[in-house]
């Protein structure tokens, strides 16, 4: 008997040809078809052939409105006209120089002014350039070696970034000392040790194992809002009892705002009123294109000063390309409180549409999140950890991905764990748009649902 999830499947087969086609041939050259974890999903991704506004249009003719962005990083879309002038204006001048560019300085005092823990900063090429870079000026300031980080947080590709990312329920140990879990087999033991895990939103619990590493501990490194975990927001509380306890030990307390920084004016730490000592950056300061920053106290940014005896070295091809830095700037400049008021706007009128169709449905399941920034989750219990979050998606995948692709079927693209997020080219009328695409989803699934996963139909 097939089942909702083939009978989408093959619903979707129908729908993409040319994309499944574009897909065998990517099979040959790239092992499962597949040159990006995060992007892509089963039984295959659409291929895109151009993107304009708010819009994507893919191989098979087809029109979808763009709620991922490309993970967080556009700001205001694809191909905003500003970006493209500059960015067009710039590679007739040349792509990359090694050498400096008055617009390298003019967007780091762009960023500088507008986050309040950044003094000083500099540019890479990625947000896990970002975070490995923080990390290691934060090893040089204390001559500690250790780092905590969240259970379910994501700071980049490699290996310190990544532990504990999936808080398997048979492997995370307890929530007042998670175990340092590698995401795959590539992992050393020597990164497990270096890490410790701390849960996520439980301010007593982080303050606890802090103390208890204190003696050992370079750096506790959060995202304000657990991206990967589905667009959980961290505290007040818990951010500000991380400030108290890193403070309280002389640890250097970052901030991994590669996602957030479109939240507040400009970052969550300013929503917040929580100053880090130092930030990693990425996604939107690039306009579109690659980048990654770390800022923060002048005196630790100091410690990549090329004339100490021994600066943190940093190099990288591409770090502060005129290229980015162009596209950067435009995007920075174009983004005013008011289009971030507007941007975060469309965010609670999605997650309220998006709840509202759960509801109307009989179907559990609700959208979280803040500003711009949302997710689904297949559970109407409260999340506000890794642990909640991961339990209700490893329980519910294959629901997941027939929602997913019911949502591209009916022309709304999202992350594959169906994260959302706004841009400012987006109306209401767009986001009333994904709301009906959802409600028709839902209704779709439901009867198939009520006899495949009872639990999740009220
Ligand atoms: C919170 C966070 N930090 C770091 C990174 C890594 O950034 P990049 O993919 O640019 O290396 C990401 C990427 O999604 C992220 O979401």
């Amino acid at each position: 008997m097939t089942g909702m999830y083939e009978r989408i499947c093959n619903e979707y087969e129908s729908f993409s040809p040319h994309s499944r086609d574009s897909a065998v041939a990517a099979r040959d050259v790239f092992p499962g078809g597949d040159t990006r974890s995060s992007a892509h999903f089963a039984p295959y991704p659409l291929f895109i052939e151009r993107a304009e506004g708010a819009r994507l249009y893919d191989a098979d003719g087809h029109t979808l409105l763009d709620f991922m962005n490309n993970f967080t990083s556009l700001i205001h879309g694809h191909a905003y006209p500003d970006v493209v002038r500059e960015v067009s204006e710039q590679v007739a001048r040349g792509s990359a120089y090694a050498a400096p560019t008055t617009s390298q300085v003019q967007l780091a005092q762009h960023i500088r002014d507008r986050v309040p823990g950044i003094e000083q900063l500099r540019f890479c090429s990625s947000g896990s350039e970002a975070t490995l870079m923080a990390i290691r000026c934060a090893r040089a300031a204390t001559r500690r070696h250790k780092i905590m980080k969240m259970e379910g947080g994501y700071h980049g590709s490699y290996e310190l970034a990544e532990v504990s990312l999936a808080p398997i329920a048979e492997l995370a140990g307890g929530l007042a000392a998670p175990n340092s879990v590698p995401i795959d087999d590539s992992f050393p033991p020597s990164v497990l040790v270096d890490t410790v895990v701390c849960p996520y939103n439980e301010p007593e619990l982080a303050r606890r194992l802090i103390a208890s590493h204190a003696q050992e501990l370079a750096a506790v490194i959060v995202e304000p809002v657990l991206g990967s975990m589905g667009m959980v927001p961290a505290t007040r509380e818990f951010l500000a009892e991380l400030r108290e306890a890193t403070l309280a030990h002389e640890i250097v307390l970052i901030f991994d705002e590669v996602i957030t920084l479109r939240l507040g004016d400009l970052g969550a730490q300013q929503l917040h009123g929580v100053t880090p000592d130092l930030t990693a950056l990425g996604k939107i300061i690039g306009g579109g294109l690659p980048i990654g920053g770390i800022g923060g106290k002048r005196e630790l940014m100091q410690l990549f000063h090329p004339d100490q005896k021994r600066p943190v070295m940093h190099a990288s091809t591409f770090s502060g390309n005129p290229m980015s830095m162009a596209a950067g700037l435009a995007a920075m400049q174009h983004f005013n409180p008011q289009k971030r008021a507007h941007i975060d706007d469309l965010g609670g009128r999605l997650r309220n549409g998006f709840n509202k169709a759960f509801q109307d449905n009989g179907i559990r399941g609700q959208a979280i999140g803040l500003g711009s920034l949302s997710n689904i989750h297949l559970t109407d219990e409260p999340i506000g950890n890794a642990r909640l979050s991961f339990a209700a998606s490893r329980r519910t995948g294959r629901v997941l991905r027939c929602i997913h692709l019911g949502m591209l079927m009916r022309g709304v693209a999202s992350a594959a764990r169906l994260m959302y997020c706004t841009s400012t080219v987006m109306t209401d009328a767009d986001v009333d748009f994904a709301i009906a695409a959802l409600q028709d989803t839902l209704r779709d699934l439901r009867d198939e649902l009520r006899r495949e996963k009872p639990e999740l139909v009220n």
